[in-house]
């Protein structure tokens, strides 16, 4: 069932950019009521948010409805979260002082649902030591924030107030909807294709997107965990709250997972690693003579086969990517590399591998189980692999 997401929207320019926020939630299938107050009528129409979000718009306290149903109360129980986009220093002022004197006002005080407040206002007014003050209690009440970017103001003045980007708005309030069983778990994910240079000009790598790595970040960061990214060269933008390590060769990768490893209680390696690199790397652009060219490669070292002899307590996931023989081929890498399961797919079939946002894999477990997936998204995948990893 999708989940009710309550809008509130107050009187400041950022308003028009809660219309984009509000269109993103519709296509991801949430249920979405939107709130405004008296000013933000003056900067966006209701009508707007009504076609958007398909649902009457409240603007009144005291509208005349046909049914009986006390409205704020309604969609205070209604909601699973509540955001309040852009919220003004006025609105923050009301709800860390108690006041309830407007439909928005009464229906955040009155809901259990987390509340989030994405801060726009001028920038003077986000220093003002009262708004900050006012920010200090409503975190310490639980109330969210999704704080205000730097940059230049509609008000003409530059400085910290813009409100944040659409995304990281998004993505705060699905941390805040999401189950946190992965609370107080280290993961460490790779991501991407490795990069091996021939000279400053070529390199060698392959088509992986880093798709598969970053869905499973973000589901796990989603689902509370501390999450450490090591990522070859990607178009990825940085999931909101994973720490990002980029990084360009195979060598590198090694390094900065080592790194991590000890500290990890869950290693999902999804990275594609180049077996091979350049073996030696020139220093000047290479010229073109000859007709033929050869360039000598050497071994890379086999990450997940090292983290698979130093593993402890860490629970230990690989990728395997075939074109053929592809569930004798993902248990010899299960056994060789000492692994808890491994996701394997194979690039012929429609709708698995490289840049696709969907992924049809097997998963084979240490004890010999194999379960086959029907093509699903690299998302939802992300959440299969992690409750296994809980189990
Ligand atoms: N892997 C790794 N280091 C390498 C090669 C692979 O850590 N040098 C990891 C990948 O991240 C993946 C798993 O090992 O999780 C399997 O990768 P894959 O490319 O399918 O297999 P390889 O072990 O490289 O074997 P082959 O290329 O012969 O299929």
């Amino acid at each position: 069932m999708s989940k009710n997401i309550v809008v509130g929207v107050t009187g400041g320019i950022a308003a028009y950019k809660t219309v984009e926020v509000v269109s993103r939630l519709k296509k991801m299938s949430y249920n979405v009521d939107v709130i405004m107050t008296k000013s933000a009528q003056e900067f966006v129409m209701p009508l707007t948010f009504q076609t958007l979000s398909k649902n009457k718009v409240v603007c009144d306290m005291f509208e005349k409805t046909n049914y009986y149903e006390v409205e704020h109360i309604s969609l205070a129980t209604k909601a699973d979260a509540f955001l309040v986009c852009p919220a003004t220093a006025n609105i923050i002022g009301k709800v860390a002082n108690g006041i309830a004197d407007d439909f928005l006002s009464t229906t955040i005080m009155a809901t259990k649902a987390p509340v989030i407040f994405a801060l726009g206002m001028n920038t003077n007014m986000y220093e003002n030591p009262i708004v900050q003050a006012n920010i200090k209690k409503l975190k310490e009440y639980g109330y969210l924030f999704v704080d205000a970017d730097e940059g230049f103001l509609a008000c003409g003045t530059s400085g910290k107030g813009r409100l944040a980007d659409t995304q990281t708005i998004i993505d705060s309030l699905e941390y805040a909807l999401s189950k946190k069983d992965l609370q107080g778990k280290k993961v460490l994910v790779t991501a991407g294709p490795t990069t091996e240079s021939i000279d400053p000009v070529r390199f060698i790598t392959n088509h992986s997107s880093g798709k598969m790595g970053y869905e499973i970040a973000k589901a796990a960061r989603l689902r509370g965990a501390s999450v450490t990214l090591v990522s070859g060269k990607t178009n990825l933008s940085c999931p909101t709250g994973v720490n990002v390590v980029n990084v360009t060769s195979a060598l590198e990768m090694k390094e900065e997972v080592i790194k991590h490893f000890d500290n990890s209680d869950i290693v999902i390696k999804a990275a594609a690693v180049a077996d091979y690199r350049p073996k030696s790397v020139s220093d000047d652009k290479i010229k073109k003579t000859d007709e033929n060219l050869s360039i000598e490669l050497e071994k890379n070292p086999d990450i997940l086969k090292e983290l698979g002899q130093r593993k402890s307590n860490q629970i230990l996931v690989g990728f395997c990517m075939e074109t053929k023989d592809l569930i004798e081929n993902a248990k010899k890498k299960l056994e060789s590399k000492n692994l808890d399961f491994i996701v394997a797919n194979n690039l012929k079939v429609e709708g698995a591998g490289f840049g696709t946002d969907t992924n049809v894999v097997s998963i084979i477990e240490r004890n010999g189980n194999k379960t086959d997936y029907e093509k699903m998204s690299k998302f939802e995948l992300a959440n299969i692999i992690l409750d296994k990893t809980l189990k």
